[in-house]
C-alpha cells in the first residue's frame, strides 16, 4: 500500500518542482494539493472548450455547456444523489451554507424558532445561522461535546422542542477530527420532522458519501479540500426542499422570464445559480472525482486512518504533547499542544524545518472557548502523505521543544 501511495504522490506537481520538493505538507484539511490530471483538465478546458454556458447557439458554447453539465452528473454519481438537479454549484462550503441559511430563514423562520448547531462547528456553519437568527428572531441552540470531543447524544435529543426548525452539523470536525454519527442524528431529527444540513467540508474526502443512504436534507462541500481547485463547491439538497426554497441571488441564468413588473424563476438547479458559473472549477472538480475514484475511496480512507493511528502513537512518545480530540471515531486530522508553547511559535519553527501545519483557532472560536484554549497545532493528511512525513514531524517537534525551553 505504501508503494501505491508513493506512486500517487508523483502525480502532484507541487512536490516535483525544486521549491517544495522536500516539503512535508500536513495542511490538507485547509486545502489539499491538486494532481496533474486536475490541473491539466482545467488547462485543457481553457485551451480547447472555454465559452459561456447555457445561452449559446454556437458549438463552442454548447460544448462548454455539455462539459459543465456532465461535471454535475459526475458529482451526482459521486455522492449518489437521486437527481442531477439536486446538485448546485457554489463557490464552496461557506456559500452553500449561506445559501440555505438565507433562503430557509426567508421561507420558514419565525421569532423563537430554534436552530440546532454543535459546539464543534466551523464559523461557516455558525455565522450564517446567527445572521439568519438575528434577522428573524430565531435562536441558536448548541449541542455540547464531552472531553474527548464527541457530541453528547442525550443532550442532542433533549434540545429538540416544538420550535426546532433545522439542525446544521458538521460531518467531521476540522479541529478534533471527530466523525459525528450523522446517520443517527439525521434519523432522530426526521422523527421530529426536522431537516438536517450536513457541513461536509471535511467529510467529503474522508468518507464514502451516499446522500440517499444518509438521508440528509442538505450536504455542503468544497472542491479545494478534495484535490480540486478553489472557488468551486457543492450544495446538495433534496429536490423537495430546493423546489420549496426561494432563490438566493438574482441575475442571469436563474430566471425564466423577466419584466419590470415581475420575474419568474428557472427550474432547478439553475434557480440557485445566478450569473456565469465557475465552469473551469466544475471541470477541475469532475477531474478530482475521477482521481479519487481511480485511487479508490476505500483505499483513501484506509490510508488516512493508518496515518492517523501512526501519528497518534508517535506524537504520544513526545513528553508534554497533549492531543486535543480523542473521539473513538476520528478522521485524518490531529490537533495538539506542545507543552505550554504557543501554537504559532511551534508552527513557525516547524515551517523553518520544512513542515507545513496549521495553527490557531481554525475558524472554531466557540470550540476553543469550550476547550479553554487559544488554539492548537493541527496536522492533517492527504493522499500524498506517508509515515515518513510523520516521523519528520516528530523529529522536528523534539527539536522545537528544545529550542523553546
Ligand atoms: C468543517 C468546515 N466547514 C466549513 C469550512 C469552510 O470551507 P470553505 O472555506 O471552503 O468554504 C471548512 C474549511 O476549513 C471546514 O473545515
Amino acid at each position: 500500500m505504501a508503494k501505491f501511495f508513493d506512486e500517487i504522490k508523483k502525480q502532484f506537481p507541487i512536490f516535483k518542482g525544486t521549491e517544495w520538493k522536500d516539503l512535508v505538507y500536513l495542511d490538507s484539511a485547509a486545502s489539499s494539493q491538486s494532481p496533474d490530471c486536475v490541473i491539466n483538465a482545467v488547462s485543457d478546458y481553457y485551451s480547447t472548450t472555454h465559452s459561456n454556458v447555457h445561452r449559446g447557439v454556437h458549438s463552442l458554447s454548447q460544448k462548454a455547456t455539455q462539459i459543465y453539465e456532465s461535471a454535475r452528473q459526475k458529482v451526482q454519481q459521486f455522492i449518489n444523489a437521486k437527481y442531477a438537479h439536486e446538485i448546485i454549484f457554489t463557490r464552496g462550503t461557506t456559500e452553500s451554507i449561506n445559501l440555505i441559511a438565507d433562503t430557509f430563514a426567508k421561507k420558514y423562520l419565525q421569532p423563537n424558532d430554534e436552530i440546532l448547531l454543535s459546539q464543534m462547528e466551523h464559523h461557516s456553519n455558525i455565522v450564517p445561522w446567527q445572521m439568519a437568527a438575528q434577522r428573524t428572531g430565531a435562536k441558536l441552540k448548541i449541542i455540547p461535546i464531552n472531553e474527548n470531543g464527541e457530541l453528547l447524544m442525550e443532550d442532542f435529543r433533549n434540545l429538540f422542542s416544538q420550535n426546532t426548525k433545522i439542525v446544521a452539523i458538521t460531518h467531521i470536525s476540522n479541529v478534533l477530527g471527530t466523525i459525528n454519527p450523522v446517520k443517527e442524528l439525521i434519523a432522530f431529527a426526521h422523527q421530529q420532522n426536522v431537516p438536517v444540513l450536513i457541513d461536509g467540508a471535511q467529510g467529503i474526502k474522508s468518507q464514502n458519501i451516499d446522500v440517499q443512504e444518509l438521508d440528509c436534507d442538505f450536504y455542503c462541500f468544497s472542491g479545494h479540500k478534495m484535490y480540486a481547485p478553489t472557488g468551486i463547491g457543492i450544495l446538495y439538497g433534496k429536490e423537495k426542499h430546493l423546489e420549496a426554497l426561494p432563490p438566493y441571488q438574482g441575475g442571469g441564468d436563474m430566471i425564466e422570464r423577466v419584466s419590470f413588473e415581475k420575474t419568474t424563476f428557472n427550474a432547478l438547479p439553475f434557480k440557485f445559480e445566478a450569473g456565469t458559473p465557475n465552469i473551469g472549477g466544475a471541470v477541475g472538480l469532475s477531474a478530482a472525482i475521477d482521481f479519487i475514484n481511480d485511487c479508490g475511496v476505500e483505499n483513501l480512507i484506509e490510508h488516512e486512518l493508518q496515518l492517523l493511528d501512526y501519528a497518534t502513537n508517535r506524537l504520544h512518545e513526545i513528553e508534554g504533547i497533549r492531543i486535543i480530540g480523542n473521539a473513538a471515531q476520528k478522521a485524518g486530522v490531529i490537533s495538539f499542544l506542545l507543552a505550554q508553547h504557543h501554537p504559532a511559535d511551534v508552527g513557525t519553527l516547524l515551517n523553518m524545518m520544512n513542515i507545513a501545519v496549521r495553527t490557531g483557532h481554525h475558524c472554531a472560536q466557540p470550540l476553543m472557548d469550550r476547550l479553554q484554549i487559544k488554539g492548537t497545532v493541527r496536522a492533517s493528511f492527504g493522499v500524498y502523505n506517508s509515515k515518513e512525513d510523520i516521523d519528520k514531524l516528530v523529529i522536528a517537534l523534539c527539536k522545537v521543544k528544545q529550542m523553546l525551553s
